[in-house]
């Protein structure tokens, strides 16, 4: 058999000719004599009409199959110039693989994305997250081919870990305690911290520390794992367990590290707009008017840049009423990164040189002692979906910020010692990979491009 896609890719090469398809049924009317039925194989967003008639041997069967049922087809490709499909298959036969039960609960109507990530397990067969999925998969090989082009080491970092690399503490624990009988110390106290094995481990929050080791042998390496965050954000950007892209370059300052974001945001858009046209159609016109303008002007540009400080002062005089306070010192909070980007620049922007104190412990700190090597890339619609910096790479600096917050220099006395045997500058950065398919789709919710997604309130499937 052969796929649609082909068929809509080479319809010359099988216009007139006997050809088979398999798939699912998406819709199917019929009369007394004839009957139509719309068939969807996975392999393109657009289904393929079939034409059957009372002639085929099993006509009355077909005329009551009901949606899903998948079926394999045997029949004419006729190119229909004046209809609304483009060509239709002229059924000589129609064999029934699999049927399915009335109750399927994608019918045909539009189901709210709220009901359809109950049904996890079928939503892929929608047209939008078909479109989503295929995007996904797609995004995820442009990135490789950008920095595989470029001569990037693929890095596969640890899921399970014992340091924090954002010293944030918002890991998920791993046990291997017997929860009916527990080790207890001499008090009688189930000891949790080291039961991983007798010692204490984690899901990682990001492979930037042992990113930063192959960086410092392969000098350009970039990591595209799963990562996991125990923070309880119930939003529409937060997952707990959400894919990230860590490049991190040696000899590479803050600079550098923006310009590499920013081509491989323009390459990965440009990427999906060339190969995936039909979803991007999609999207444009049923999930986000505006999105293909918008995101033909983000190629054709340059991204903003801005300090934290002078991005501060923009929000002081702005008159807007925000929630949270505008305040030296104090993080930006998405309503602020959206007023930003959406109502001043209108583009990615760029926010650098944030205060050291709401930044990891691992950034350079800037000649003014106050502020670090920070990037965040900032665009409309989304927020934040980039963070990165220049690393500390002095040993004695580096040790007084891990004194400074809390951490335990013993724990990491291997990424220390990246700083003595040949440190050098070196700058990397995270991308969140469901965000930059929000940001490429449209799509406002993160528990709609991960397949299964796990937030806070969610893990099943
Ligand atoms: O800003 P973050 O925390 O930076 C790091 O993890 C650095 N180690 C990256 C580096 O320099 N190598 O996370 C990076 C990006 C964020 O900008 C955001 O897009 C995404 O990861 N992200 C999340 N995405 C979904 N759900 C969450 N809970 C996320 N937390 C971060
Ligand atoms: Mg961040």
């Amino acid at each position: 058999s052969i796929l649609i896609k082909d068929i809509y890719r080479n319809t010359d090469k099988y216009a007139g000719q006997t050809v088979t398809i398999e798939g699912w049924i998406r819709t199917l009317r019929a009369s007394k004599a004839f009957g139509f039925i719309e068939v969807n194989d996975g392999s393109f967003l657009k289904n393929i009409q079939i034409v059957f008639e009372e002639g085929l041997e099993n006509f009355v069967e077909i005329s009551k199959l009901s949606i899903s049922t998948s079926i394999r087809v045997e029949g004419k490709l006729e190119v229909t110039p004046n209809a609304k499909q483009p060509f239709e298959i002229k059924a000589t036969n129609i064999v029934v693989e699999g049927s399915s039960d009335n109750d399927y609960p994608l019918q045909k109507k539009r189901h709210s994305f709220e009901f359809l990530r109950e049904i996890a397990h079928l939503r892929p067969r929608s047209n939008t997250f078909s479109a989503v999925f295929r995007i996904r998969s797609l995004t995820a090989f442009a990135i490789h081919k950008f920095f595989q082009e470029k001569g990037f080491v693929y890095t596969h970092t640890p899921v399970i870990t014992a340091s924090d690399a954002e010293g944030a503490g918002e890991m998920f624990r791993l046990t291997t305690l017997d929860a009916k009988n527990p080790p207890v110390d001499e008090h009688g106290n189930v000891d949790f911290t080291k039961d991983f094995f007798g010692k204490e481990a984690h899901l990682t929050v990001s492979g930037q520390l042992q990113g930063e080791a192959y960086a410092l042998a392969f000098r350009n390496i970039y990591t595209f794992g799963p990562t996991f965050r125990a923070e309880n954000s119930n939003t529409a950007r937060h997952a707990s367990e959400f894919w990230m892209i860590e490049p991190e370059m040696a000899f590479a300052d803050l600079n550098d590290n923006m310009e590499m974001a920013e081509e491989m945001l323009k390459y990965i858009i440009n990427y999906v707009l060339e190969n995936a046209p039909e979803e991007m159609e999609f999207f444009n016109s049923f999930v986000d008017k505006g999105l293909l303008d918008r995101l033909n002007n983000v190629v054709a540009s340059d991204f903003g840049r801005v300090t934290y400080t002078e991005a501060i002062e923009l929000l002081k005089k702005s008159g807007e009423n925000f929630e949270y306070p505008v305040e030296w010192g104090s993080d930006l909070q998405t309503e602020h990164e959206r007023y930003l980007t959406e109502k001043v620049f209108k583009k990615p922007l760029f926010v650098t040189d944030y205060p050291k104190d709401i930044k990891a412990f691992y950034m350079k700190l800037n000649e003014d002692g106050k502020t670090v090597a920070a990037m965040d890339l900032l665009v409309p619609g989304i927020g934040e979906i980039i963070g990165g910096s220049q690393r500390e790479d002095k040993l004695d600096l580096l040790e007084e910020r891990m004194d400074a917050t809390g951490l335990d220099k013993e724990e990491y006395w291997w990424y220390l010692e990246l700083r003595k045997y040949g440190s050098t500058r070196h700058a990397g950065y995270g991308l969140g990979f469901e965000r930059a398919i929000m940001y490429l789709t449209g799509m406002t919710n993160i528990r709609d491009v991960i397949s299964f997604p796990r937030t806070p309130k969610s893990a099943e499937f």
